[in-house]
């Protein structure tokens, strides 16, 4: 007797869908991802190729990428403004037209999961070309962004199958903030103030979602706002590049329409598409919470119903409709606490909406054309 073996069947263990297995990965990517990277005991960043002095040369840094590995690096870009360099976000598709000036003293960085994203990898060599020190923070050792930056990062995430990104969200922002931390520290001359706690509740991280995972409510959240009409996600600064990850996560597997914004913008046009359709996930980082929550507030009024994503006892949470808890962080993690809890709610719409979950229509997993 012969027996139907699918390779990729048996490789989901108890989940039924790469993605869940793959949210479910989380707390181990990270403990590899940071495995012998960071000491919190004496606050120190330890990054093979990139010791201390690396970056003492560097004025301003540059991230290039695409979808979910963009949305990492314009989380990365404000880790880095946050500590005080000099950087930009940029989207790869449109780096040949619009790619600030680069010269010997810029830092670019490709963000890029595959390492085989042609996007990604026309603008890193376009930078090689004109001059800049290049590094590649990918998931795929040997790639041709591993080959063809000068230095590689590895986020150790281990193998990405479902379309939809969402470990490796998660390891390239950690491993952007160890990477910006380092920098900040050389451009400086010195460790930032606040880094023996950013390493302690890093290291705290794989629990603090592995905690998460256990007691979420996003299936009963998913299940409460099934067939609106628009899903709208909003936060500031790292909070925002989180809204952002929220909404293409939810369109790329549910299709349906999401869109990401700053908080702020909502007033500035797209409050007129506001109804009691189109839920908006609010999600507090704890960067000027208050004028989120107003910006969440200015929405419930025009009827939609907020869902808060933020800690227990968060003012939000007596103001929202629902409520999507995450622990409580300290350091500026807490965007990335929020976006597991987006995936999940993303991963159980698109289960309900009998979506085919790991392999979306029209999408491929490495986008190898322009
Ligand atoms: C994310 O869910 C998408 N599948 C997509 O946006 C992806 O992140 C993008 O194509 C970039 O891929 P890369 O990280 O392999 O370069």
């Amino acid at each position: 007797e012969t027996i139907e073996w699918d390779p990729e069947q048996a490789g989901k263990g108890e989940f039924d869908h790469f993605m869940l297995k793959e949210i479910h990965e989380q707390p181990t990517a990270l403990t590899q991802a940071l495995e012998g990277r960071i000491d919190p005991e004496h606050g120190r960043i330890a990054l093979a190729d990139f010791e201390p002095g690396t970056f003492t040369d560097i004025e301003s840094v540059q991230l290039i990428a695409c979808g979910t590995s963009y949305h990492a690096a314009l989380y990365g870009s404000l880790v880095l403004n946050q500590a005080g360099v000099h950087a930009t976000a940029l989207l790869a598709n449109e780096y040949s037209v619009s790619s600030p000036p680069i010269d010997d003293d810029t830092l670019v960085i490709a963000v890029t999961q595959s390492g085989e994203t042609a996007d990604t990898l026309n603008a890193l060599r376009q930078a090689n070309a004109e001059g800049a020190t290049t590094v590649t923070v990918t998931n795929v050792v040997g790639s041709t962004a591993a080959r063809e930056a000068d230095e590689a990062l590895f986020i150790r995430a281990g193998p990405e199958i479902g379309v939809a990104a969402t470990k490796t969200f998660s390891s390239q922002a950690v491993m952007l903030t160890l990477l910006g931390q380092r920098i900040a520290a050389d451009l400086r001359g010195e460790p930032p103030a606040d880094l023996e706690t950013l390493l302690a509740e890093l290291a705290a991280m794989p629990d603090a979602i592995a905690g998460l995972l256990e007691d979420s409510d996003a299936d009963a959240i998913a299940d409460r706002y099934a067939n609106s009409q628009s899903y709208f996600f909003i936060g500031r600064g790292l909070g925002f590049s989180v809204a952002l990850e929220g909404a293409l996560k939810f369109k790329e597997i549910t299709y349906e329409h999401a869109e990401g914004f700053a908080s702020g913008e909502l007033k500035h046009g797209p409050l007129a598409l506001v109804t009691p359709e189109t839920p908006v996930f609010a999600v507090f980082t704890g960067e000027e919470d208050e004028k989120t929550l107003k910006n969440a507030e200015e929405a419930q009024t025009r009827g939609a119903p907020v869902i808060a994503v933020c800690p227990a006892g968060h003012r939000a949470v007596d103001v929202a409709d629902d409520h999507l808890e995450i622990p409580e962080m300290e350091a500026d993690l807490a965007g990335l606490l929020a976006n597991v809890q987006l995936q999940l709610v993303s991963y159980y719409a698109a289960e309900l909406l009998g979506r085919p979950i790991d392999k979306p229509r029209n999408l491929a997993k490495s986008v190898t054309v322009e």
